[in-house]
């Protein structure tokens, strides 16, 4: 490696993705339900393309929305942001939901990024759910963090697990090291799990009990990506609305996912003294996110066009999903295990623990040579001393993928668990 190089850069690992999305490009007739993308026939060009006309014709809006913004991001948008967040999350989340506390960034990455500048020193330990979003991993890995899991269940994070770890982290004298424990609440990526508005109550109470221990306050990271991507059920309330979520709770959302992943739009609501240092870091990164995107999106959002597009987008996502479960159902042997997402874009597949699904397994290859790709479950493990990573799992999305590809992939799947174990 390049001395020249810094120790970041040298921590910095090539994303375990890019080799999955090189090798569906290379390969033209390979079905991905592997890609995390949304789905392209549904982006709304017609929508983009009046709600920019509207506003780069007269010339007053043209211009505002053509120069440089502020770095905390456009007045109307964040206003816009508090004001949806609090119809969502009601009055208990009143004291977090205020435009002041809202800044946009560029998707809900890039707030993941900076929150982890703003908060985290080489070797400190973040807790994650165990499996968690890999992208995150990347950032912990690049900072020189530590991750340590925490068990899931159904209905997310499993609190018994929570407690035994904080009290290892605090026997071990490693709780000044802990800041945050992230969590993605909302048909998680990768297990399509969603953690319930008690587990985050409860969670947050538990972070509270070993703030003495830690000695500064401990944060829960909610990122709620796909909460608007709900086909079944009932809307949870985020953690804004749990007691002392005003306080330790900074929450990450994002217009990609639900409207154009390509315009790169997300959002942090964050307390001080959290809202204050990410401004500044964000001065640094690229002193705002795109003004002109910004206006495009609180018109989408003002006009009704963008809420309009996520009921669409619900509707969509549903069938696909019932697509991608009927497939699995015919195709995928008896011990393969699975729960029902009520929204996102994910499955994730349990297979006996006897069959490895990692990138140099068996099942991978055959599945290859079958053409079709999947996320080996082993990808989104963070590297933990307390536990070898599971090897028998994989994340399937039916995001990208015509319904005909989720069809022809399972069958192929199916064909390639049945001769690769
Ligand atoms: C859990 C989770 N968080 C955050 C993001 C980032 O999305 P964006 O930057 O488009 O808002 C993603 C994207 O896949 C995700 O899966």
């Amino acid at each position: 490696m390049n001395p020249a190089l810094s120790d970041l850069a040298r921590r910095t690992g090539p994303p375990p993705i890019s080799w999955l999305m090189a090798t569906a490009l290379a390969r033209p007739g390979l079905v991905s339900l592997a890609a995390g993308f949304t789905d392209s026939e549904t982006l709304p060009a017609g929508d983009m393309r009046q709600l920019l006309d509207g506003l780069l014709r007269p010339p007053g809006s043209s211009r505002a929305a053509l120069q440089y913004g502020t770095t905390a991001g456009d007045p109307e948008l964040r206003r816009l942001t508090a004001e949806r967040l609090l119809a969502s999350d009601g009055s208990k989340a009143a004291a977090s939901c205020s435009p002041e506390r809202v800044l946009i960034s560029n998707g809900s990455q890039q707030m993941l990024y900076m929150l982890s500048e703003a908060l985290c020193n080489p070797g400190d330990i973040v807790l994650v759910e165990d499996p968690t979003y890999f992208v995150y991993l990347g950032i912990v890995e690049s900072h020189g963090l530590r991750a340590r899991g925490v068990r899931l269940e159904k209905d997310g994070l499993d609190l018994k697990h929570l407690e035994q770890v904080l009290e290892q982290l605090k026997r071990a004298g490693e709780l000044p090291r802990v800041k945050l424990l992230y969590l993605v609440s909302y048909f998680q990526n990768p297990t399509g799990a969603t953690t319930s508005f008690e587990k985050k109550c409860a969670a947050l109470d538990l972070l509270k009990r070993y703030e003495r221990a830690a000695g500064h306050p401990l944060y829960l990271v909610e990122d709620a990506a796909y909460r608007e991507l709900r086909f079944q059920g009932d809307d949870v309330n985020s953690a804004l609305a749990a007691p002392g979520g005003s306080r330790r709770v900074a929450l990450l959302g994002t217009y990609s996912k639900p409207f154009a992943t390509g315009a790169r739009v997300g959002f942090g609501v964050l307390p001080e003294p959290l809202h204050t240092a990410v401004v500044r870091i964000k001065g640094n990164h690229d002193f705002g996110t795109s003004n002109l995107l910004q206006q495009v999106l609180a018109r989408a959002l003002h006009s009704g066009r963008y809420a309009r597009h996520v009921e669409f987008l619900r509707k969509r996502y549903s069938r696909k999903a019932g697509v991608m479960l009927a497939g699995m159902r015919r195709h995928f042997p008896e011990a393969a295990q699975w729960e029902m997402p009520q929204g996102g874009l994910y499955f994730w597949v349990r297979l006996p623990r006897s069959v490895k699904s990692g990138l140099r397994s068996r099942l991978f290859r055959q599945a290859l040579e079958k053409n079709v790709l999947y996320v080996p479950g082993q990808l989104c493990y963070a590297k933990d001393p307390k536990r070898p990573k599971p090897n028998h799992e994989m994340r399937l999305s039916f995001g990208a993928a015509s319904e005909g590809d989720i069809r022809k992939g399972l069958e192929r799947l199916g064909a390639a668990l049945a001769k690769g174990r």
